[in-house]
């Protein structure tokens, strides 16, 4: 695979979807091929399954079952949209990816399913293969829920399945995505997301350009 594999991660409100955005124009401006794409849903079929996760009642799913969901909406998202643009030399920036079902359904519920099982569904939907940059933009919960509440007043976002959970569950978030970075430091960057928009794309676009040498 010729293209690269960006991944954009972080808690609610970290503003994850603008920075993508940003960065993708960043990139055409330099004259790369960008596919800009999320999970879950990042096919028709996998915009069935964000309905069913990311909608409803938070204790809808049992852990297991919600971990199973978003994996099959990874491996359809890998097979039929970043793998086939990766091969054909563009780069893909993926607003989440696999960290967040570590983050979210292992650190944030208090390791209800065991870290090893979602090792496991990791390499049967990916084998090795890895992001070649993740970037986690980290904010302290309470400013973070505090975009996201507004965010939904404003626009009646109906997807607060997992804004709805107690202010415990997004430190546990934010706690289980710096264990990450800290455990895998070549693939991932921290970003101090707590400024003004231009300011995080400027500290983004360092990173970008340090290790992926754009
Ligand atoms: P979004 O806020 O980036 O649109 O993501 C939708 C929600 O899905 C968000 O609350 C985080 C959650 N999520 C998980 O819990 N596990 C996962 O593996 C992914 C990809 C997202």
């Amino acid at each position: 695979m010729h293209g690269r594999f960006i991944t954009l991660e972080g808690g609610e409100g970290c503003g994850k979807s603008t920075q993508l955005k940003l960065l993708a124009e960043y990139l055409r401006s330099k004259g790369v091929e960008v596919v800009q794409t999320k999970e879950p849903g990042g096919t028709p079929e996998g915009q069935i399954l964000r309905e069913l996760l990311v909608t409803g009642d938070k204790d809808k799913l049992d852990a297991v079952s919600e971990c199973l969901l978003y994996y099959a909406d990874r491996r359809n998202h890998l097979v039929k949209v970043v793998w086939p643009a990766l091969n054909e030399g563009k780069w893909v920036i993926s607003d989440r990816y696999a960290d967040s079902t570590e983050a979210y359904q292992y650190y944030g519920y208090d390791k209800r399913v065991e870290l090893e099982v979602l090792q496991g569904l990791y390499r049967t939907v990916a084998g090795d293969f890895k992001p070649d940059l993740t970037l986690i933009l980290d904010i302290e919960p309470e400013i973070g829920m505090g975009r996201s509440f507004a965010k939904a007043q404003t626009m009646a976002v109906k997807e607060l399945r997992f804004e709805s959970r107690q202010m415990d569950f997004h430190r546990n978030l934010r706690r289980g995505f710096l264990e990450i970075a800290k455990r895998e430091p070549e693939r991932c960057a921290v970003v101090d997301a707590d400024a003004d928009v231009q300011t995080v794309h400027e500290r983004i676009v360092k990173i970008v350009e340090e290790r992926l040498g754009i």
